[in-house]
């Protein structure tokens, strides 16, 4: 049977004091996870050291890192400064390329920094190009990562993809790039992310939203490990 990977993308929200008490309750509820179940939260940077001190049955990645490994570079945060607290990080997200104008070139290099840190990159596509950009330029990326495919109008819209629709896209995306594990982000709720994760070519979810309040993240994590 497939384990598949739900991934929590916090985006920017929650204080401390709000991502304590998701931590707390979290906690109290761990023993409803699903013996396996394989879990990936990302939160904000200053998060982080919560939840390594929580230990919770989950691993932690960020959600962006510098194109740079290190220095003067204000506001950055590098990958070999998280990299002995957290496994994973997402680049690329289409909020980064919409709002931070990120080009694949850029994404490229924060992949090669992921790398260089030990980090595992999640890049986030939502065309067939960008998939073809990021194997022109980093060859061996299918070993190193997962891909995370997320159609533009379905982002925090309320609006899913078709799981269909979706399973057509990673699909065509394993004919760019085999071997690739490919991940749908967009409006993935408890009600569809079974629809979601059912399909072929789907190795998992990435809640945004929805994983926000910890009782729908668990309840969601639950309905994606059910037979
Ligand atoms: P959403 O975000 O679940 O809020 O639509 C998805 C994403 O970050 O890819």
């Amino acid at each position: 049977m497939k384990m598949p990977i739900v991934l929590g993308n916090w985006k920017a929200n929650k204080t401390i004091a709000q991502a304590r008490q998701w931590i707390a309750w979290f906690s109290s509820h761990k023993g409803q996870l699903p013996i396996g179940a394989s879990v990936i939260l990302c939160p904000s940077f200053h998060h982080i050291p919560l939840f390594v001190e929580a230990g919770l049955p989950m691993s932690l990645g960020v959600q962006d890192i510098s194109e740079f490994s290190s220095g003067a570079y204000t506001g950055e945060v590098s990958g070999d400064m998280v990299s002995d607290m957290v496994s994973y990080t997402m680049l690329g997200h289409s909020e980064r390329r919409k709002y931070y104008h990120e080009t694949d070139e850029i994404v490229a290099e924060k992949v090669t920094r992921a790398i260089e840190s030990h980090l595992a990159p999640i890049v986030c596509v939502s065309e067939l190009s960008h998939v073809t950009t990021l194997k022109a330029l980093i060859p061996d990326f299918s070993s190193r990562g997962m891909l995370l495919y997320e159609p533009l109008s379905a982002v925090g819209s309320g609006k899913p993809d078709t799981p269909e629709r979706a399973n057509n896209m990673a699909k065509e995306m394993m004919h760019v790039m085999s071997d690739v594990r490919i991940l749908y982000g967009g409006s993935v709720v408890p009600e569809n992310v079974r629809a979601f994760v059912s399909e072929e070519y789907l190795a998992g979810v990435v809640v945004g939203g929805a994983s926000l309040d910890p009782e729908k993240f668990l309840l969601l994590i639950k309905r994606a490990l059910e037979s």
